[in-house]
């Protein structure tokens, strides 16, 4: 008989050999006793999601590899303790569905969902630790490590979060999985799904056009027997999750080999990614994550060279499967023109299967002249925009989109059709980290892209 770990093509790797590689952004447990009793009761709880699922969404991948589907990731920046509530999920997730038809209509081509939710909760940070008045305190590095108070005590690195953070994320997959499955998302309710804020503006008036629409075609296919009772695409959804899989001690005692196929998989999530600050060839997060078989993505920033692209893609992708790794541009406005072509040509010529995708949001958070932390919708817009163009010259799918992005009006974002300025912000700045589109911003985008890829399926009659 094979032994599990025999199958999997991942040659000295073991779920804790991470620990011998040099780790960024872990924060440092004061208390070791406590961290191994977190992680032994850790690893003794439930699967959050199955194998099988994690497999389903790696099939679902390898269609927008091949260029017959988009992929729309989105949530937030970071999960948190204080914002979790029933409304908020819904809000989330209604949201995406929303941008989901807008792209499936609009754009004419089939949308692989996944949730930045039930489980997006370790921020990396850019500075170890944070001086306010004179007194220095470690950074706050999202809810699963530590508070976001300004105290030493909320600072402190504590084991027990991780804890919080599972269950946290069981009862949003709980809620979510309800959604799915249980009549929420049956597309004859598409018209329900507007928020009540955006219903009065011009985006809900243009989606309510949309829905309108969608309920016609519904119409017609009823006619022709074709119904929610008789087709589970009408009465339900597909719905996956994600996160940047940062905290190690927390990804490692939620793998688990799947009975099915010997495989290990990390049972936190569908998909995990490894973020800009973390993909050191060497280093702990990518030898983590080489060893799971979820499907992964690499979160590609303007410094990375082709010849780092590649030495990471051998590691993490080395049968070249599609579906398995997808790349996440996150460049800037200013620099996807520049930074983002040599990326794409050599993933081309090497004839790989991965998904490109833009992160229009990273690339270009800046501080505004009142202080905060946010991001101009005209940069976001022009960062789309520019990937678009740049994958269409280079001949690659434009596969998807990576965003942060909430249910609430929230003024984090400044512009689009909502206005929010810099005077503004301060209204209801509410993110626990980076600024997310509001429900309008997030609408107007939608829009937008859908456009964007609709041009991108009409292409030009090839001549031979
Ligand atoms: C994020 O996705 O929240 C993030 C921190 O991204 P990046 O690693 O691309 O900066
Ligand atoms: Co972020």
């Amino acid at each position: 008989m094979i032994k599990a770990a025999d199958m999997t093509d991942t040659k000295n790797w073991t779920p804790e050999s991470w620990r011998s590689k040099p780790a960024k952004q872990m924060p440092a447990y004061l208390d070791a006793a406590k961290l191994q009793e977190a992680e032994t009761r850790l690893a003794k709880l439930p699967p959050l999601v199955f194998a099988g699922e994690a497999r389903k969404l790696q099939k679902k991948l390898a269609k927008v590899a091949a260029g017959e589907a988009f992929l729309f990731q989105g949530g937030d920046c970071a999960e948190s303790f204080a914002e979790f509530s029933a409304n908020n999920i819904r809000d989330t997730f209604r949201m995406m569905l929303q941008m989901a038809v807008i792209l499936t209509f609009g754009g004419g081509i089939p949308v692989v969902k996944v949730g930045r939710m039930a489980g997006q909760f370790a921020k990396p940070r850019s500075d170890e630790s944070e001086t306010r008045d004179g007194v220095t305190l470690p950074s706050y590095r999202g809810d699963i490590i530590n508070g976001i108070d300004f105290t030493a005590e909320a600072r402190r690195a504590d084991p027990d979060r991780m804890i919080q953070v599972y269950n946290q994320s069981a009862s949003t997959l709980n809620l979510l999985r309800a959604f799915i499955q249980g009549g929420y998302a049956d597309l004859h309710r598409v018209h329900q799904w507007n928020l009540g804020f955006v219903d009065s503006s011009l985006q809900g008036e243009r989606y309510r056009d949309l829905a309108s629409r969608i309920d016609e075609t519904l119409g017609f296919m009823a006619a022709c027997n074709i119904n929610a009772e008789t087709s589970a695409q009408i009465r339900e959804t597909e719905f996956y999750t994600s996160h940047e899989a940062l905290l190690l001690p927390y990804e490692q005692a939620m793998t688990r080999i799947d009975s099915t196929s010997g495989d290990w998989y990390d049972v936190s999530a569908h998909m995990l990614w490894i973020g800009e600050r973390t993909r050191q060839p060497d280093g702990a997060h990518v030898e983590f994550l080489r060893g799971v078989k979820n499907p992964l993505g690499l979160k590609c920033g303007p410094n990375m060279s082709a010849d780092d692209l590649m030495r990471l893609i051998d590691i993490l992708n080395p049968a070249n499967e599609p579906g398995r790794l997808t790349l996440i541009a996150r460049m800037g406005d200013d620099k996807i023109a520049k930074s983002l072509p040599p990326l794409l040509r050599v993933t081309k010529k090497a004839g790989r299967m991965e998904v490109w995708c833009s992160d229009p949001m990273h690339g270009n958070t800046q501080v505004s002249a009142s202080g905060y932390k946010t991001r101009e919708f005209s940069r976001i817009l022009a960062e789309v925009r520019g990937f678009f163009d740049v994958c269409r010259a280079e001949g690659v799918h434009p596969g998807g989109v990576h965003l942060e992005m909430t249910g609430q009006e929230v003024t984090e974002c400044t512009g689009g059709v909502s206005a929010v300025t810099d005077a503004g912000l301060s209204a209801r700045y509410e993110t626990h980290c980076d600024p997310r589109l509001n429900a309008t911003q997030a609408l107007e985008l939608a829009f937008l892209i859908a456009d964007y890829v609709k041009k991108d399926r009409v292409k030009p009659v090839e001549t031979v």
